[in-house]
């Protein structure tokens, strides 16, 4: 029998009322930045499944792939467990994991955790249809909202999963900070799945980010139209631009709005008025590329050891088991 139950973390609404303090701190500090966590109201998130089905955004097909090949044998490794999914989504490529965990005799429960509410109640709709056998709960929140929660309940084995290499959108101090969380939350024995993006050539990558189709475009400025409606701000989008350059010696992608004529911008609920510089620039976003030796220390400096590794024959993508 399904079970499926939607849980709303209450202090997820209390984080909310505390938002915006990031903004004010992003948009007067020089150079100005804002966090990606801006980029996903529902538009953004739309927009996001679009970038995801671009021929130049190769990490989806080629995880999605690595995911196809290779569930089962992850299913087989870690046997029956509860499934956390950090930053579901709609849950796509979760599918491959959910058909060969499906497949186990013992009954597996999967929890995926998103701050979107809309694509996180569709996709737990969807996924009741399909998998009769797993009990489902979506919870949410925040990751550290999640965590907590998920940490207070005790089951016999769990695996903590975070797919799509969102991994990449922290910085080195934040993902720190993050693998600690997830090594205190798992027990001895416990696993983690981690997907990552790796280094590669300089041309693919800004490709990736800087789509013919104008997507990822469209998604960078959809930033700012959020922060008008969030926080009755009057942003121009044609004021500003997007480009996504590779910095190579930091192994990572930026994104960037630059502005494209001198202005005041303001925003109103968080009473800020900010003047922009023609070619000044808003750092949006970062998104690093790993290697596997460096990213496998990390891991272990934090007591989550790697147990397997999977990659594509391309090497472009890394999907990393590990055991706490
Ligand atoms: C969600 N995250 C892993 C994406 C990435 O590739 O860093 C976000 C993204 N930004 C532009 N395109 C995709």
């Amino acid at each position: 029998m399904l079970t499926t139950y939607l849980k709303i973390l209450n202090d997820h609404y209390q984080a909310l009322n505390n938002e915006g303090k990031d903004v004010i701190q992003g948009l007067t500090q020089t150079p100005k930045s804002l966090p990606p966590k801006y980029f996903y109201d529902d538009r953004g998130s739309e927009l996001f499944e679009q970038i995801c089905e671009l021929p130049e955004y190769y990490p989806t097909r080629t995880e999605a792939w690595i995911l196809r090949q290779h569930a089962d044998e992850i299913a087989q490794i870690t046997g029956a467990c509860e499934l956390v999914e950090l930053g579901s989504g709609s849950s796509t490529k979760t599918r491959f994991l959910l058909d060969a965990y499906q497949k186990i005799p013992r009954s597996c429960k999967y929890i995926p955790v998103d701050v979107s509410e809309g694509i996180l109640k569709s996709s737990v709709l969807q996924l009741q249809q399909k998998y009769a056998q797993l009990s489902i709960e979506g919870l949410i929140g925040t990751y550290e909202q999640a965590l907590a929660k998920v940490e207070s309940i005790s089951v016999p084995s769990r695996m903590i999963f975070f797919l799509g290499s969102s991994i990449g959108n922290f910085t080195a101090q934040e993902c720190n900070r993050f693998l600690r969380q997830i090594a205190r939350t798992l027990k001895t024995g416990d696993y983690f799945l981690l997907g990552i993006d790796l280094q590669k050539p300089k041309d693919i990558l800004e490709a990736a980010y800087n789509d013919s189709q104008g997507v990822t475009a469209a998604f960078n400025l959809n930033m700012l139209s959020h922060l008008n409606w969030r926080f009755q701000g009057n942003f121009d989008l044609n004021l500003f631009t997007h480009e996504a350059i590779y910095n190579q010696a930091q192994t990572q992608i930026e994104m960037y709005l630059h502005c494209l004529e001198s202005h005041w911008v303001s925003l109103e609920t968080l009473n800020l008025n900010v003047f922009f510089e023609v070619g000044e620039s808003i750092l949006t976003e970062i998104s690093r590329k790993f290697d596997l030796v460096t990213i496998q220390k990390e891991l272990e400096l934090q007591g989550l050891k790697t147990l397997k590794i999977w990659t594509d024959p391309n090497q472009w993508f890394g999907l990393i088991l590990c055991q706490a």
